[in-house]
């Protein structure tokens, strides 16, 4: 499906991270990857993870830092040349500000680091990818329904995904015409490092399954999935799309109890 396409995957921590699973759908669909992490605490999950999916090149980088996303794209251009796609699975809020209620833990500070990694990262990343992709590729984006709906603890998490929601149809928008297409995928809830930030995670997930169509929740290999879709030519009349792979819940104008 996605044969021979070099694509970048941007938010691998460790095997639970849901770039996980897309790398390994990817991998398992004949794409060329290359991974890049924040920082030395994930260099040596990422260095063996790169060796089971093809062994492609691995760089640092730190997605606050406009630098660190210059130099990963330079050293992605000098190992690759042209390439085909970008996953961004990357997220990040204070602890505080994904706790409680929104009017007793939003803060200028906090807001401005989440919406800075949490959004503005992809737009970032983005905007220095675009000259070095080929004519036939996509980039794509997680977010979660938490964006729609006002969802207890989520709070500056669902602005910024808000916004980065937003950054799909812009960049999109524009970019097509270089045959680039950006989409996001709105996953329901996994249990992973980000997940465990949010408080309630736990009972939310134990919760949410019962309330979908498909009485259970979604996998990560659901996600990865629909991303070897979207990151391939069969998707090529798709952008500018947020696609919920959520088992149904995002349709449904009131839960069952
Ligand atoms: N897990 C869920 O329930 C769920 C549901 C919907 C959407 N998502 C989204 O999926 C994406 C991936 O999250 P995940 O759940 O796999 O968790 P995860 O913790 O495995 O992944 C988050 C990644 O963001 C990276 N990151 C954070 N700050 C960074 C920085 N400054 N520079 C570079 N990288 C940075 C982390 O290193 C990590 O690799 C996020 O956008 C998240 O909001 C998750």
């Amino acid at each position: 499906m996605v044969q021979g396409k070099k694509i970048l995957v941007v938010g691998l921590a460790n095997k639970y991270s849901i770039a996980s699973a897309i790398s390994r759908s990817l991998h398992s669909n004949g794409a060329e990857l290359g991974f890049s992490y924040q920082n030395e605490r994930f260099e040596k999950f990422i260095t063996s993870f790169s060796q089971d999916c093809g062994n492609g090149p691995t760089f640092k980088c730190d997605l606050s830092s406009d630098k660190d996303i210059q130099n990963l794209v330079a050293d992605v251009v000098k190992k690759w040349g042209k390439f085909d796609g970008i996953v961004h699975s990357v997220g990040f809020a204070p602890a505080e500000q994904i706790s409680g209620n929104i009017e007793d833990c939003i803060t200028r500070e906090g807001f401005t680091i989440t919406h800075d990694i949490s959004s503005y990262s992809f737009a970032g990343l983005l905007k220095e990818c675009y000259p070095h992709m080929s004519e036939s590729s996509s980039a794509l984006t997680l977010t979660y329904i938490g964006s729609q709906e006002a969802t207890q603890n989520y709070n500056v998490m669902g602005m910024a995904k808000a916004s980065l929601e937003a950054s799909v149809r812009y960049f999109a928008s524009t970019l097509g015409e270089r045959g680039i297409r950006v989409n996001s995928i709105s996953a329901g809830p996994i249990k992973t490092l980000a997940a465990s930030g949010i408080k309630g995670f736990k009972s939310m997930l134990n919760s949410h399954g019962k309330e979908t169509p498909l009485g259970r929740n979604i996998t990560a290999e659901e996600v990865g999935n629909t991303a070897s879709f979207l990151l391939s030519d069969m998707s090529s009349g798709i952008t500018g799309q947020n696609i919920y792979v959520d088992g149904g819940y995002s349709i449904q104008s009131k839960k069952p109890d």
